[in-house]
């Protein structure tokens, strides 16, 4: 294991100058990556000066530095967490034989599924956040949307990594294809169905990173189990970039919050026309986003009962949220887990073997830790002195993935039919309206320390700054 070294084209800790041929075919895709960024980054910023972290090391003691650079100057590149002694997998038919360093030739087609899937997400959400700098609510803002862009694309090198050197050929046209797929390209889509979705505005944004950006945690959780070293150990150091992204999400909505809740208090109404008309979002918008994301979010984690799960458990290739803290025998092989069901129009719920149900194992584990940050959210309220609550809408509502995407059931967990779902929609999920009312209060403000007056300003600045400092120069 060896220090990020800065002096190679392509900045690495694995040695990269080592392996020529590597070296050389990364080289090859790396002009292709910058390409793609040039076409695909953000729209209009690419000779800003932006204040941003960089990793110069692994150790989470003191592992990045921050400076102004321009973001196609950035540097991408592969770090991966230092390899642990003596690793063993810990879970599945393998358990206690050593990790792989290298791909078993049965589990080769799966495990590139899993990183192609996971890296496919990376460029997107960039693609999906293309267009935001061009309306951010202050420089603040607009820094952290560069930050989590810049890193997501430094999440594709991380997979890339993976694919150039452990699966060969067909490892390359892999890599080649996650920059030719698009969000939201009806020809040649993203994979997953919540990255081809827009992100047209800033609340959707804020939103997209406290919920899907946490899919993306409890996926490189999982990941990181991995019997596949190489690839715990890339997710590893990528889950230390992610906690920004989440924390990105959970303090915008917060702002948003406290500044709608200022205004109902100088008003004394809850109004949302009155609102509007003061240029906040109103609670029941915010609420029909948050239940637009979660529901989109949750089925990120598949269908609910799954032989591919399975099969990724048993192989030892994906494990679950925080394996090594599960008191059970991690094989699961005689276990049950309680499945969602519906039974003539009625949810109820039905024990399958757990083994099948992993995806909705992972997906409990998120919801639970998502409500913790909206049990936040609702605290923000509640010390305006305000009786509002925002609420999790059932597991079960607006989903279309899995056996719930054939019913209709409302954010309180009711099985509705199609007329109460058409007649109600609109105060369940964000209508045409609402999206056209935030998007009318988008406007970007780029004077330092000035925020756009549907949002508070953060408590405290990045990395220790001022809150009026200038995190981006447009030059
Ligand atoms: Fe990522
Ligand atoms: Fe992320």
């Amino acid at each position: 294991m060896s220090a990020i070294d800065y002096g190679e084209k392509i900045p690495n800790n694995v040695n990269l100058a080592e392996d020529r041929a590597l070296q050389r075919a990364l080289e090859h895709w790396q002009p292709n990556y910058l390409g793609w960024w040039q076409e695909m980054g953000p729209d209009g910023a690419q000779d800003f000066d932006v204040y941003l972290r960089t990793a110069v090391s692994v150790d989470p003691q003191g592992w990045a530095n921050f400076g102004y650079v321009k973001m196609p100057e950035y540097r991408w590149g592969i770090f991966l967490n230092a390899p642990e002694a003596d690793r063993r997998i810990h879970f599945g038919d393998h358990k206690g034989e050593p990790v792989w360093q290298e791909v078993p030739g049965e589990h080769r087609a799966n495990l590139r599924r899993i990183i192609v899937t996971q890296g496919d997400t990376e460029p997107a959400s960039v693609e999906q956040q293309r267009h935001l700098g061009l309306t951010a609510p202050s420089l603040y803002d607009l820094r952290n949307l560069f930050q989590v862009n810049v890193e997501e694309g430094r999440h594709l090198w991380a997979m890339v990594y993976l694919l150039h050197k452990h699966f060969g050929r067909d490892g390359r046209e892999e890599a080649e294809a996650l920059l030719a797929r698009r969000s939201g390209d009806s020809d040649n889509p993203r994979i997953l169905g919540a990255f081809n979705e827009r992100t047209p505005d800033w609340l959707a944004f804020y939103m997209f990173t406290y919920f899907t950006d946490r899919d993306g945690k409890f996926q490189l959780c999982a990941l990181a189990e991995s019997g596949f070293d190489p690839l715990a150990r890339t997710t590893k150091f990528m889950l230390t970039e992610e906690a920004h992204h989440m924390f990105v999400g959970e303090s915008g909505v917060s702002r948003v919050i406290a500044r709608t809740c200022q205004v109902m208090n100088e008003l004394k109404t809850d109004d949302p026309g009155k609102l509007r008309a003061a240029g906040v979002i109103d609670l029941p918008t915010i609420q029909r986003y948050l239940n637009f994301h979660y529901s989109v979010t949750i089925d990120l984690f598949g269908a609910d009962q799954s032989s591919n799960a399975a099969t990724f458990y048993s192989a030892g290739l994906k494990g679950r949220f925080e394996e090594g803290k599960r008191a059970d025998d991690h094989l699961l092989r005689g276990a049950a887990y309680r499945v969602l069901e519906v039974v003539d129009g009625r949810l109820g719920d039905k024990e399958v073997p757990m083994l099948n149900a992993l995806n909705e194992v992972l997906r409990d584990d998120f919801i639970r830790d998502s409500e913790a940050g909206i049990g936040r959210w609702n605290k923000v309220i509640e010390k305006a002195g305000l009786p509002h609550r925002l609420q999790v809408p059932h597991k079960a509502f607006n989903r279309r993935i899995g056996t719930l995407a054939g019913v209709r059931v409302a954010p309180d967990g009711r099985v509705v039919d199609e007329a109460e779902w058409a007649a109600k929609q609109r105060q369940w999920l964000p209508s045409d309206e609402d999206r056209a009312f935030v998007a009318s209060l988008m406007g970007r403000v780029v004077e330092p320390g000035r925020f756009a007056n549907w949002i508070a300003p953060p408590p405290v600045g990045i990395n220790r700054q001022p809150i009026d400092f200038a995190y981006v120069r447009f030059n």
